[in-house]
């Protein structure tokens, strides 16, 4: 039997989501939106491109539930985007009603699946989504670093002329102006970006990381960025549906690692069949430590605003 996946919101980063999972033949897709007619037009319209893939999936779109039982994985998609000059923790009051209200219907129809949220401020809308389902926290995690890192690697790729897959990066802690890069991890074919590019350089990428959503928010001007963040989603999909045990930075509840407790951050997972296997712990310079410890508590200071 074929592995079921709902995604939740058919807009920009819920469509490319879903479509990249379809292509990839891993599972049935089910989206999801409130909006009459777009989950159904834009699933018929991936199911028709299944002939010229050459996949085997089932593509549907609906506006209820019933279609999403017993998912394997739900993405939770579903939420507002930025506009130019807004930030994502500007989106805290609509989303998190979202999440919690799209978190109640997830679970009452599949009780055993894996949640993975998408939609923003990230972190925080993981732990609304783990509050209101109540599900032990390796079924409750987010995309968040992957895309950080895909962004990094892109400057690091173009800069040095090199194929993106031979770039490597860390991008720890939370979806925004706190996230935390570990230079010393980051690699192009195994040597360090610090032989290889003047630090300058580096503070300059790593700046253009920083603020990569704005970039593309100020581009569009009507809604963020969702090529890059919806392939993201489907990678963690896949890592989980085929139990690679791939190493994916994810946004995860942390519960003492690295000195933090009760709150989400983007760290390096090993993500498998039961979702996130293990958290890996690296060994921090004093000032990422710090950085990560603060990137947590900005998570932990919108808590409040949502009432858990
Ligand atoms: N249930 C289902 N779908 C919903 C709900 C809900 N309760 N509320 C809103 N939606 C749908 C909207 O109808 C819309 O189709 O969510 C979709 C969001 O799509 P877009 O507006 O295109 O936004 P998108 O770019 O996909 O971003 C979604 O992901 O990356 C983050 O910051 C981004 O929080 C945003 C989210």
């Amino acid at each position: 039997m074929r592995s079921k996946v709902s995604v939740i919101g058919a807009g920009n980063v819920g469509a490319t989501c879903a479509f990249r999972i379809a292509e990839m033949g891993i599972a049935d897709v089910v989206l999801v939106d409130i909006v009459e007619g777009l989950p159904q037009g834009k699933g018929l319209d991936m199911l028709e491109a299944t002939p010229v893939l050459g996949v085997d999936v089932n593509v549907i779109g609906t506006n209820g539930y019933e279609e999403t039982a017993n998912s394997d994985i739900v993405v939770i998609t579903s939420g507002i985007a930025r506009k130019p000059g807004m930030s994502r923790d500007d989106l805290i009051q609509t989303n998190s009603k979202i999440v919690e209200g799209v978190t109640e219907n997830v679970v009452k129809h599949s009780p055993n699946c894996i949640i993975v949220v998408v939609c923003n401020p990230l972190d925080a809308m993981c732990q609304m989504a783990l509050h209101v389902s109540k599900f032990p926290k390796h079924r409750v995690f987010g995309q968040s670093g992957v895309l950080d890192n895909a962004r990094f690697r892109t400057f690091i790729s173009q800069e040095l002329n090199v194929s993106v897959t031979d770039v490597f990066t860390c991008v720890l802690g939370g979806h925004g102006d706190t996230m935390v890069p570990v230079i010393s991890l980051c690699t192009v074919g195994g040597v360090p970006i610090t032989d290889l590019i003047p630090k300058d350089k580096i503070d300059e990428m790593v700046q253009r990381t920083v603020n990569g959503g704005a970039e593309i928010v100020n581009l569009l001007k009507t809604g963020s960025a969702f090529y890059a963040p919806g392939v993201a989603s489907a990678q963690m999909v896949e890592a989980i549906l085929l139990d690679k045990k791939k190493i994916l930075p994810c946004s995860v509840l942390l519960e003492g690692e690295y000195g933090i407790s009760g709150v989400y951050a983007g760290i390096p997972c090993k993500l498998g069949k039961d979702g996130i296997e293990q958290i890996i712990e690296l060994k921090l310079s004093p000032d990422e430590d710090a950085g990560l410890k603060k990137s947590a508590e900005a998570v932990r200071s919108l808590l409040p605003i949502m009432g858990i």
